[in-house]
């Protein structure tokens, strides 16, 4: 797995930095490129010319220094990497990444790459638990890093907790592991749906819902990553359009059905995150309605079933928002419909669903399994839906 691959070793300045030695020797030895970069802070736990000498690579310390020439080589750096690992990684430059810092060569190559990040944490148990810095890993993780959690034991100050690097052998896996998904859906096309659809009222208002769209921006940019060719149909959101995706704006469920019979005519997989409409306003008034009777009275029709309704051979996946008998209503959408998986979220658990950064899922596919998913990052979803959309485009041999 990690033979011809590159990658880029960033060392903090942790008294767990000598363990980076051992860990770069582990990369170099399966037949990687190890390209380190130290902080300066790393420098005073452990030498360059050791892990120099051990990955038989100039080690990068500092980005003026006269002996590496400035050039884009650097930015090349983040371009040629396939992983991106730090270890071990404090809470000063877990902060600093969270933040977008790039006042260091770590800094700046972490902000630059599109490669995936792995980040191994080791610290003070108090520092680790401190919310400031579990906010600054869950930023982190938010925006697809992976992290390699630190273990129980006793740490470097004699106090026994959270917080010493987590065992080589597992980082190493976690490396081989992200780099096997990091293009597993390579040639596969896929189609998302995000957001909430909007059905006009009169030129002024409309019929909406508190879909945020992360869900489906969070599978999205995730497929992107993995390789596949992605298309995001998108009801209005307040989110940033995901580099590398392609993007079509529509607002209606009938612009939303639309756009999807014609993404689909050439997809592998439709995923349908987005919230649509369930009804529409039987018509939408030209002018803007004025406040002149005490009351308004207005007629909705049903929307199409977007989901229900498309044909093609594609694996079909949709959402489902329950608040009881989760799994059997799901069960019973996902046969109405006709999909090859369901993903339904409990709405009644305020970690779940609408405008957060979490998710608490249960997956249901068409063979019978159901897989209780526990609280997890929208990205974190999205890579375990994905997984189940590689297994059926891709089947085990
Ligand atoms: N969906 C769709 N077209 C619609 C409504 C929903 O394609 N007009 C899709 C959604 O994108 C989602 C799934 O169908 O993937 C949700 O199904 P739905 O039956 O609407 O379930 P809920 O939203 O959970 O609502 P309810 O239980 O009220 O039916």
């Amino acid at each position: 797995m990690l033979a011809k691959k590159t990658v880029v070793l960033g060392i903090t300045g942790s008294i767990a930095a000598y363990k980076a030695a051992e860990i770069a020797s582990r990369l170099v030895k399966a037949g990687a490129t190890v390209e380190v970069i130290m902080t300066e802070a790393a420098t005073k736990f452990v030498t360059p010319l050791t892990l120099r000498s051990i990955t038989h690579r100039p080690v990068v310390t500092d980005m003026f220094a006269d002996n590496i020439e400035y050039s884009p080589e650097h930015i090349a750096l983040a371009e040629a990497v396939d992983v991106m690992l730090i270890a071990p990684a404090t809470a000063n430059v877990i902060a600093k990444l969270a933040a977008g810092i790039a006042d260091d060569m770590l800094g700046s190559t972490v902000l630059a790459t599109k490669a995936p990040v792995i980040i191994a944490p080791a610290m003070n148990v108090n520092m680790f638990q401190n919310p400031v810095t579990q906010q600054n890993l869950a930023e982190l993780k938010a925006r697809g890093f992976t992290m390699v959690d630190p273990a129980y034991g006793r740490l470097a100050s004699g106090k026994v907790g959270v917080g010493r690097l987590a065992e080589i052998e597992q980082i190493i896996d976690t490396v081989e592991q992200v780099l096997n998904k990091s293009n597993d859906l390579a040639g596969w096309r896929i189609v998302v749906t995000a957001g909430g659809t909007q059905e006009p009222i009169d030129p002024v208002r409309h019929i909406g819902n508190r879909s945020s769209g992360k869900m489906g921006y969070a599978i999205a940019e995730s497929a992107c990553d993995r390789g596949a060719k992605v298309i995001l149909i998108s009801a209005p959101v307040a989110l940033p359009e995901p580099a590398g995706v392609d993007v079509i704006k529509v607002k209606t469920a009938a612009e939303m059905k639309a756009a999807v019979a014609k993404a689909v005519a050439k997809a592998d997989a439709l995923i349908m995150a987005a919230a649509v409409a369930d009804y529409q306003p039987k018509e939408v008034a030209k002018a803007k309605i004025k406040k002149t009777s005490p009351s308004l009275t207005l007629a909705l029709v049903r929307t199409a079933d977007i989901l229900a309704e498309v044909k093609g051979n594609f694996v079909k996946v949709g959402f489902a928002a329950e608040s009881e008998d989760i799994v059997a209503n799901a069960r019973q959408k996902l046969v109405k419909k006709q999909l090859d998986l369901i993903v339904t979220n409990d709405i009644t658990d305020p970690k779940s669903g609408f405008g957060v950064d979490t998710n608490k899922v249960t997956l249901i596919d068409r063979d019978g399994k159901v897989e209780n998913l526990p609280l997890l990052t929208k990205r974190e979803v999205a890579g375990k839906i994905l997984d189940r959309i590689a297994e059926r485009l891709c089947p085990k041999p």
